[in-house]
């Protein structure tokens, strides 16, 4: 089984755990690579990872899940600064989900990243996105290594399902 993890990433957090999956992927044949290089047509396993950006997936990561051929095994993981299982990022996944409909989905992972200082500063500055950056702020320091266990621990468990299919 050939296996690919795509992945975007503007300060690093989603990488990171992009990174994690990949070393843990136990697969004869496995590539890593940013979506935007990302050449999906080979591989029968797709990892797509992504930072939530305004409640939903960046539009070059959407154009790369349209892009993924009939019939290929995916798994999502995602990176966001509001609280894991937050509204936000299902919001996000379900529509990440929605554009993979011709794809079997194997399962999902999101966890909490770290959000951009001068974001949360700008944010904080307008009372209809107060309360959002508040919560936002506690995600510093994430992805930490919990984060990244519980990453591993995902990748090996979609190697697993896509095995028993
Ligand atoms: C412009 C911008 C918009 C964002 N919008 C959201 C959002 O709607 N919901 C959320 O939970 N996090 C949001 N975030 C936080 C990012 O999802 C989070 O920091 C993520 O880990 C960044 O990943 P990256 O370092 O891989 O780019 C936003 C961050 C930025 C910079």
């Amino acid at each position: 089984m050939k296996t690919l993890v795509a992945y975007y990433s503007e300060t690093d957090n989603t990488r990171r755990l992009a990174e994690a999956i990949y070393e843990s992927i136990n697969a004869a044949e496995k590539d890593i690579v940013p979506i935007g290089e990302a050449v999906p047509d080979p591989y029968d396993i797709i990892f797509v990872g992504f930072p939530v950006k305004a409640n939903s997936v960046p539009g070059k990561v959407e154009k790369f899940i349209k892009s993924i051929p009939e019939g290929r095994k995916l798994a999502f993981f995602l990176t966001h600064g509001s609280m894991r299982g937050g509204q936000l990022a299902v919001t996000a996944l379900h529509h990440a989900m929605g554009l993979a409909a011709r794809q079997t989905i194997l399962g999902s992972f999101g966890c909490r990243g770290q959000v951009r200082a001068d974001v949360i500063d700008s944010l904080l500055q307008k009372p209809e996105h107060r309360a959002w950056a508040m919560e936002a702020q506690s995600a510093d320091g994430h992805p930490d290594g919990a984060d990244l266990e519980d990453g591993r621990e995902f990748a090996d468990a979609m190697i697993a399902k896509s095995r028993n299919m």
